[in-house]
């Protein structure tokens, strides 16, 4: 929620940021790109992986408020990688180009600004802020320092993706009018239950820095290694996997967002002390622009869905359906060249004499026109082993290195991240909230 606490807090977290020191290195071709990384949880450390996958890179120094994890990247990265529990010593480092930021949400947003502040490039983990008034900040921070700054839903990288916003241009749905987007799970981890390591205490773990700027509360390991379940960290199912679904479509149709959102929902399955919905739906609306017809959005989230994990998005358009989950699927049902139902027109022989007999022999029963068109499908995969994670890696370090603009910049960012938090405060404050998604604003 907007209110005059999160301004009051955005304002404390830029005047940390201002206390970082300015280092810049001049990267040649042929150096590494040196990175840290701050926060060294499960997400943090895939990216760092990534980020050497894509070669050219090194990993120097790493920051994270509890010990165990400190101890855990000197065995998996080296001794010689430079550790801290404060983030800042890792930013005043002149050997650090760039940081890839994988704390939770509350974080995000003071640590990305200190960063620039302090002449280094990021890849902050989405979503971009925890709360809609510490958006523009990231935003401005960005623009006066000319760092770089990647958000790191990606989608935004993925040759799906792409493929589907090509199929999306080239009209092979027709006009689209709607989109259903969808991340449905049944699994204690995959709602948030994670495990806690039995040594986490006051002793391993900074409490106060975990905590920063969110509300005080008495030492509780759960609210460290699950804190996704705690309004005072995260952003709920919203800003944890909606943000997803709003970037990867944003990127597809080529949206700027929505004016309106209306959320609904309920904690039903995991009463297990969270303060936020495991069961999310909302509803979007995207007007006409230049860019795409007016359509509408559906989003679920659903944590009690007795299935297997699955995500994905229906693009319903007036000519056909493309889907994106495995692969991007198109299939078109073509309507009927005349109204009503001529069997004469069938071009199968057999399906011609079948209708004729089943017409004699129920003349009462007129049969459906659309059982008997039959689906063209096609289907695009990426090839066996494709990540896009990689993909998005590569290209923020090829903006590092060439300082050429990426894609899921801070505006690109917020503009996935401000509808899924104002779906929370539609959510939480029971009432449609309204959206500029050119000013990024509230209205
Ligand atoms: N892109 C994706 O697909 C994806 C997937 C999972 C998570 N994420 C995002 O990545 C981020 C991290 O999620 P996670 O699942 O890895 O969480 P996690 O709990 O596994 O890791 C977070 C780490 O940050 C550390 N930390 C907390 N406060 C800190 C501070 N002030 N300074 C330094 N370290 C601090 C914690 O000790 C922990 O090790 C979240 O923002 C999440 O939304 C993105």
């Amino acid at each position: 929620m907007t209110t005059r606490r999160h301004f009051i807090q955005a304002t404390a977290g830029a005047a940390l940021a201002a206390q970082a020191a300015s280092a810049q290195r001049t990267i040649s071709p042929n150096d590494n790109v040196q990175i840290a990384l701050i926060g060294v949880g499960g997400m943090g450390s895939g990216d760092v992986e990534s980020s050497l996958k894509v070669g050219g890179t090194k990993l120097v120094a790493v920051s994270d408020v509890y010990d165990g994890r400190l101890v855990h990247a000197k065995e998996r990265w080296g001794n010689d990688v430079f550790t801290s529990r404060h983030f800042e010593e890792v930013l005043q480092r002149p050997d650090v180009d760039a940081v890839i930021i994988g704390t939770p949400d509350h974080w995000h947003d003071i640590i990305s600004i200190a960063a620039m502040n302090a002449g280094k490039d990021v890849y902050c983990e989405k979503p971009m802020v925890q709360h809609l008034a510490f958006g523009p900040p990231v935003i401005e921070a960005q623009k006066k320092t000319g760092r770089i700054m990647q958000v790191g839903s990606q989608r935004v990288s993925s040759i799906v993706y792409k493929k589907a916003q090509d199929l999306l241009r080239q009209g092979v749905i027709g006009e689209f009018n709607m989109v259903e987007a969808w991340w449905d799970r049944n699994s204690a981890n995959g709602a948030w239950q994670y495990s806690i390591p039995p040594d986490a205490s006051t002793t391993t773990i900074d409490w106060d820095r975990f905590q920063g700027r969110a509300p005080k509360h008495d030492f509780d390991s759960k609210r460290v290694f699950r804190w996704r379940n705690y309004q005072d960290y995260g952003t709920g199912v919203a800003g944890d996997l909606f943000v997803h679904l709003f970037s990867g479509m944003h990127f597809v149709i080529g949206s700027l967002g929505p004016t309106r959102v209306y959320a609904t929902g309920g904690t039903r399955f995991w009463k297990d002390g969270r303060d936020v919905p495991d069961l999310m739906l909302a509803l979007c609306d995207y007007p006409e622009t230049d860019s795409h017809p007016a359509f509408n959005l559906t989003l679920r989230v659903n944590f009690e869905d007795g299935s297997r994990e699955n995500q994905g998005f229906r693009f319903i358009g007036s000519e056909g359906i493309m889907t994106i989950g495995n692969g991007v699927t198109v299939s078109r049902t073509p309507r009927e060249a005349e109204p009503g139902f001529n069997i004469e027109t069938f071009a199968d022989a057999t399906q011609k004499e079948f209708m004729k007999d089943y017409r004699d022999k129920y003349p009462e029963q007129r049969p459906s026109a659309d059982a008997m068109r039959p689906d063209d499908e096609e289907k695009f995969l990426a090839p066996p082993g494709y990540s896009d994670h990689l993909d998005h890696h590569k290209h923020f370090i090829e903006a590092v290195r060439t300082r050429k603009p990426v894609i899921e910049d801070t505006t690109f960012g917020f503009r996935a991240a401000g509808p899924a938090l104002l779906a929370n405060v539609s959510y939480f404050e029971q009432r449609a909230c309204k959206w500029d998604p050119l000013t990024m604003r509230e209205v």
